[in-house]
């Protein structure tokens, strides 16, 4: 596999999804959503698709299933150890109209007008320029061709929400999933990259959290921040951190009930056509 050329920012999120690229399938969450993004995405056999960020090829595997052997789909992702994990379930299903390549979403070049259909979940928020990105991507649809991403709201993953309140008093601006955060939000981007017939599917979900599974969402500086780099932590002192986080913590017990915490999951399944003509 050969090597990218890749900036600070991008080559920790590489090295982040290396290393979890080993358990990253133990739960089947992400998978679950995947295939959803897939399923809404009106996928048809003898169709060329792009996965863009395939992580362990979750929708990858769901479109090559449905394209057929006329069809091609291609994943793409930054960090190998997630390419060789899909790549491994490829092989195991023998699928051989599936091709995974180690690229930069950013940064890639496919033919103008090819694909029928460009999906991307749990990830657009990594980019770096999203109207950017957008565009770009929008390039490889074929005229009346569909861009599906899935995203979540921001009022998703309670540890998160409660990291961005704390370190606001703090003057930090975490986004996480605010760029993406609401249905006005998404529409503005697709509509910014002249997508048209817009629908954005809102499905609630969430689920109670044992308060040690909350306190792990602290946005720790070694994990990177989404769109973010340098790492908005990497302002505050090591006193000012271990203050908020412990105010994070106390705001997580006051939010404890008898089931646990609740964690909202609340998804976004947003859809945008490249105009016909
Ligand atoms: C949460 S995972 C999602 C993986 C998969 N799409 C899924 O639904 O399970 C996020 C993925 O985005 C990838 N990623 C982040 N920035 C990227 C970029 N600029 N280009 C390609 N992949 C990127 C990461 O390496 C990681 O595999």
């Amino acid at each position: 596999m050969h090597q990218l050329n890749l900036n600070n920012y991008k080559q920790e999120i590489a090295d982040l999804y290396t290393r979890r690229s080993d358990k990253y399938d133990n739960s089947d969450w992400h998978w679950r959503i995947a295939n959803r993004l897939v399923e809404y995405g009106q996928v048809d056999t003898g169709q060329k698709i792009l996965d863009i960020a395939t992580g362990t090829g979750h929708c990858a595997i769901a479109a090559a299933k449905l394209v057929g052997s006329s069809g091609k789909v291609i994943g793409i992702d930054i960090a190998p150890g997630m390419i060789a994990q899909a790549q491994k379930k490829a092989n195991i299903l023998g699928l051989n109209n599936l091709e995974f390549l180690l690229a930069d979403a950013e940064n890639i070049d496919f033919p103008a007008n090819h694909f029928e259909r460009i999906f991307c979940a749990s990830a657009f928020i990594w980019m770096s320029d999203l109207v950017k990105s957008l565009l770009l991507w929008r390039k490889f649809l074929k005229p009346g061709g569909i861009l599906g991403i899935q995203a979540f709201a921001e009022t998703a993953f309670v540890g998160g929400v409660i990291t961005q309140n704390i370190l606001k008093k703090y003057g930090i601006s975490y986004l996480m999933s605010q760029p993406t955060g609401t249905v006005e939000k998404c529409q503005n981007l697709l509509q910014k990259a002249s997508f048209e017939l817009i629908e954005i599917k809102v499905e609630k979900d969430g689920n109670y959290i044992s308060l040690e599974s909350a306190k792990k969402m602290w946005a720790g500086i070694s994990h990177p921040a989404p769109g973010q780099y340098p790492h908005p932590l990497s302002k505050l002192s090591i006193e000012e951190l271990n203050q908020a986080k412990l105010e994070f913590e106390n705001e997580l017990k006051s939010l404890q009930t008898d089931q646990g915490i609740w964690n909202d999951i609340t998804t976004f399944y947003i859809y945008g056509r490249k105009p016909k003509v």
